[in-house]
């Protein structure tokens, strides 16, 4: 695992949107794993730049982590929402290759049976992006979920809905499930980069990359991954 110290959040964007537009230059039809959140604000931000100074997203192909379940891509907080708003709609990226997972899908087992699938059949994912909960959470994997799971149901931590309820009007309207990669999903990935800002994520940061590998710490299962690269702050970093 390798870390990576940066000042602050516009110094990590950068770093990170830099390893992205990297990967993009040497594979232009990559797959890329993409996180929402506010981590990843940045890095969308600096790619839509780097769009309008001529970088080609048109054969890229993407899968989001997760959805909450119950909001449909009309849904302001839904992550349907956010991709479009943050990045889809101001790049030229074929809607047709980009993938979230169906929060609305009647069958939810068979809409995760039917993404890990599409994973797959688009050759496993070269990049993907990660932020962490306060928890320690990669994608909705909330501590405790076993290494070996594929895309699931996933019922939200108490820490997650509360760290979450700032996006909506109030704490009630907070999703308390949600469709994720598993985190075995996430560890196919060819590379996995994990951004994290501010010293509300110094614990989790500390626990990730220094603590045991455990599932009480979902990140920290990145130790084993043979290419993870931490790009964090130094308020973030405090505790490494
Ligand atoms: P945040 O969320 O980027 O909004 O802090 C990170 C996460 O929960 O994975």
């Amino acid at each position: 695992m390798k870390v990576v110290v940066v000042a602050n959040f516009d110094s990590m964007s950068a770093e990170v949107a830099k390893m992205v537009f990297g990967q993009i230059t040497r594979k232009p039809n990559s797959v890329l794993g993409l996180a929402t959140g506010s981590t990843p604000l940045g890095v969308y931000e600096l790619l839509v730049e780097y769009h309008a100074r001529g970088a080609d997203f048109s054969r890229l192909t993407t899968f989001n982590l997760d959805e909450y379940v119950g909001l449909g891509p009309d849904h302001p907080q839904s992550y349907h929402w956010y991709m479009n708003e943050n990045l889809f709609s101001k790049v030229n990226i074929n809607p047709e290759r980009t993938f979230i997972p169906d929060g609305l899908a009647p069958d939810l087992e068979a809409e995760c049976q039917r993404y890990e699938k599409l994973i797959q059949q688009a050759g496993g994912i070269d990049l993907q992006l990660l932020g962490i909960g306060t928890n320690g959470h990669i994608g909705f994997n909330e501590p405790g979920t076993e290494f070996g799971i594929e895309t699931h149901v996933v019922d939200l931590a108490e820490s997650t809905i509360r760290d979450n309820a700032r996006f909506f009007e109030s704490i009630d309207e907070v999703p308390t499930r949600a469709i994720s990669m598993g985190i075995k999903t996430i560890m196919q990935a060819k590379e996995v980069i994990l951004m994290a800002s501010g010293g509300s994520k110094a614990d989790a940061v500390y626990a990730a990359v220094r603590g045991p590998v455990t599932t009480a710490v979902p990140a920290s299962v990145l130790q084993l991954h043979p290419f993870a690269t931490v790009v964090v702050d130094q308020a973030a970093a405090s505790r490494l």
